[in-house]
């Protein structure tokens, strides 16, 4: 069975992790979503929070959604897994995942970080620019899944 890991934060899920996590399934039998706990980042939603709504979007057994702690390569050697996912959005992405990629590979040359362009209709979605416009009372309809926009209305008090 071929598996990647789909690291990030996911402070929320958008529509752009969505559609990586679809498009990762025509090309891996299973895709698991690991949720990396940074605690130097203190996140909108918690843990439990990012992982619920990871699962609402992805009930089926193809998606796994987990958590790890520590260095990205070691949680994939745990979880005997050589591929890493990754989305690219626009160029300014490019220099930060060409350095993580790097530095991954120099921890372990066994495993593997591999890109998807985002497709055209996310290239501007982020979780931080979603959060940003959802604190200040913006629509971001159709940029997360609807539960993720419910969560957030929640969470600002609207
Ligand atoms: O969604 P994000 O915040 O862009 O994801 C970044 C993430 C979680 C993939 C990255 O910060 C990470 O891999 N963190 C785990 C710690 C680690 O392995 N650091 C060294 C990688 S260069």
């Amino acid at each position: 069975m071929s598996v990647a890991i789909y690291p990030g934060s996911f402070d929320p899920l958008t529509c752009g992790h969505v559609s990586i996590i679809e498009r990762g399934l025509r090309i891996f039998d299973k895709v698991i979503v690991g949720i990396a706990i940074n605690i130097q980042k203190v996140p909108l939603l918690t843990l439990e929070e990012r992982v619920a709504l990871i699962q609402q979007s992805f009930p089926g057994d193809e998606v796994e959604v987990d958590s790890f702690e520590g260095l990205l390569v070691d949680y994939a050697r745990r979880r005997n897994c050589t591929v890493l996912l990754r989305g690219l959005r626009a160029v300014s992405d490019f220099e930060y995942e060409l350095q993580m990629a790097n530095m991954n590979r120099k921890l372990d040359d066994t495993i593997e970080t591999m890109f998807m362009m985002t497709e055209e209709s996310h290239f501007y979605v982020s979780s931080r620019l979603v959060k940003e416009v959802a604190r200040f009372g913006g629509k971001v309809e159709g940029l997360v899944p609807k539960h993720v926009e419910a969560k957030l209305n929640e969470k600002f008090g609207r």
